[in-house]
């Protein structure tokens, strides 16, 4: 026994394993419970309401567990609510939760192959299933001949900035690492549409390209990136003396859903030597399907590919797939190598050490979530869900279509349905603005060609079709008391 005990005995943290998980069956049961929706307290309140000190001796269990109830649950927002129906979901289904709970009793950390083996290579076979899931490109998988693989990184963000840092190096012959971003080459310049993810404009930013290197190229009626402009722009580019370095290709933007046109982009991605990123963070979980796979036109070209199962898919955040098609230049580029991180199996050369293939070191057991989830619920059962909430949009789609008042402003390719109020931005403002404070669903909103806009967006695992008809309902009657009222 050691001076300072167990944290738990055994038995202690058998019954109170239970009921946490207890705690987390009902919460997820508790469907009225999830009112509000998102959650309105006053900012600080939950901040003054816990002590400012931490407790000298240990209180008991149960009153930690009193404590989530009265002082957190009134802070928190209902992501799982099958009336969530803002940002994009996050879905994080059963089998998923019980495998974070294994990782973390695991205490797994998995920064080189030989810290946890088991790690690595359920990783690197959980990337493999899931290209084969999506019908994505052979090359990607590490059991396929060739330099591809994937990763998981913990977002979309992460795996962005990775991959632009990989492509800088590549871009500057590895200098950038050694010598610092010398623009003696031209300044490096990165492409992305005025639609894309801010994630990229960050990674710029952190990575030393800048702002004022990334070119915001403009969208077609639909939303999508204008190839002519980013052709345009990327020629007028090179003239000036500048090195094109860098394009992402949005499949899903966060705003309206829209697919940037990856075939004829990835052809200039070619022609330019630019890395080729595509971030298909949400609609990426389409190709579950193979009637959505559409998308892959292209992909042949990609350098870099990201989706997040965290989102629509079912795994719990965070859980984000990055496949490279030649993962040298990204491994080259993350690479460092301390003597207190050396080990026979990393001298061996034949391992994967993660740790090469992103910014932070250690990291966490997350490929558990994505085993679970496959192998409790299957494939079919994801492609099921996919196609429902598609299915559930469609409905949602016609039912704006037919509405003299509500107008539906992008194309919905999948499941983000965008609509405007024709009275204007103040009434469609104010009934987002009423639906939320009534705490019955959760909406977001984006601003499209000037004009304030709703988002709707289906993917909630358990959202019915009488959830997208209530909330549609909530929105017409909202809307028609606004402008009554003006
Ligand atoms: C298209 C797209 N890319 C990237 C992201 C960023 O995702 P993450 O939170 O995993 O960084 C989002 C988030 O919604 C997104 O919609």
């Amino acid at each position: 026994m050691t001076a300072h005990g167990p944290a738990m005995s055994p038995d202690e943290f058998k019954r109170n394993g239970e009921a946490v998980l207890n705690w987390i069956a009902d919460y997820r049961a508790d469907e009225d419970g999830h009112r509000p929706v998102q959650s309105n307290i006053d900012p600080g309140s939950i901040y003054e309401a816990l002590p400012a000190s931490p407790p000298l001796h240990p209180e008991p269990f149960e009153s930690v567990m009193q404590d989530v109830d009265r002082v957190l649950r009134p802070g928190l927002t209902h992501w799982q609510s099958p009336d969530w129906f803002a940002y994009f979901p996050s879905n994080g289904a059963e089998p998923s939760v019980l495998a974070d709970l294994l990782s973390s009793g695991m205490g797994v950390q998995g920064m080189l192959w030989a810290t946890s083996p088991a790690c690595t290579e359920l990783e690197m076979r959980m990337l493999d299933w899931t290209v084969e899931a999506l019908g994505l490109p052979e090359h990607f998988r590490f059991d396929a001949p060739g330099p591809g693989g994937g990763v998981l990184q913990d977002t979309a963000s992460s795996a962005v900035l990775a991959c632009m840092v990989a492509a800088r190096e590549d871009a500057t012959d590895g200098q950038s690492n050694i010598d610092g971003l010398a623009q003696s080459t031209g300044p490096l310049i990165a492409y992305v549409s005025t639609q894309s993810h801010s994630s990229v404009e960050k990674a710029a930013r952190v990575c030393g390209i800048g702002s004022a290197n990334l070119r915001l190229i403009e969208v077609d009626d639909s939303f999508a990136m204008n190839p002519d402009a980013l052709a345009a722009t990327l020629e007028a580019d090179r003239a000036a003396g500048c090195r094109p370095f860098f394009i992402c290709v949005t499949l899903g933007t966060t705003g309206t859903g829209a697919f940037d046109p990856l075939d004829v982009i990835g052809e200039l991605a070619e022609q330019y030597e630019c890395w080729l990123h595509v971030d298909a963070a949400m609609f990426g979980t389409a190709a579950l399907c193979p009637e959505h796979r559409w998308m892959h036109e292209g992909v042949e070209r990609a350098d870099s590919w990201s989706f997040n199962p965290h989102k629509w898919m079912g795994a719990t955040f965070d859980c984000s797939c990055l496949w490279l098609r030649d993962a040298t230049a990204l491994t080259n580029a993350m690479s460092i190598n301390p003597a207190y991180l050396d080990n026979p199996a990393t001298a061996g050369g034949e391992v994967i050490d993660y740790r090469d293939w992103h910014v932070q070191l250690g990291r966490r057991f997350r490929a558990l979530k994505l085993w679970f989830l496959y192998r409790c619920v299957g494939l079919e059962r994801l492609q099921s869900m996919i196609r429902h909430h598609v299915q559930l949009t469609q409905e949602l789609v016609s039912w704006i279509d037919d509405d003299p008042d509500w107008h539906r402003v992008a194309p919905t390719p999948m499941t983000l349905a965008c609509l405007q109020h024709r009275a204007g931005d103040q009434v469609t403002s104010a009934v987002l603005n009423s639906l939320n404070e009534s705490g019955s669903m959760a909406l977001t909103h984006c601003e499209l060609d000037g004009r304030y806009t709703i988002r709707l967006s289906i993917g909630q695992w358990n959202t019915t079709i009488s959830h997208v008809r209530a909330a549609w309902d909530r929105i017409v009657s909202a809307g028609t008391e606004f402008t009554s009222s003006s």
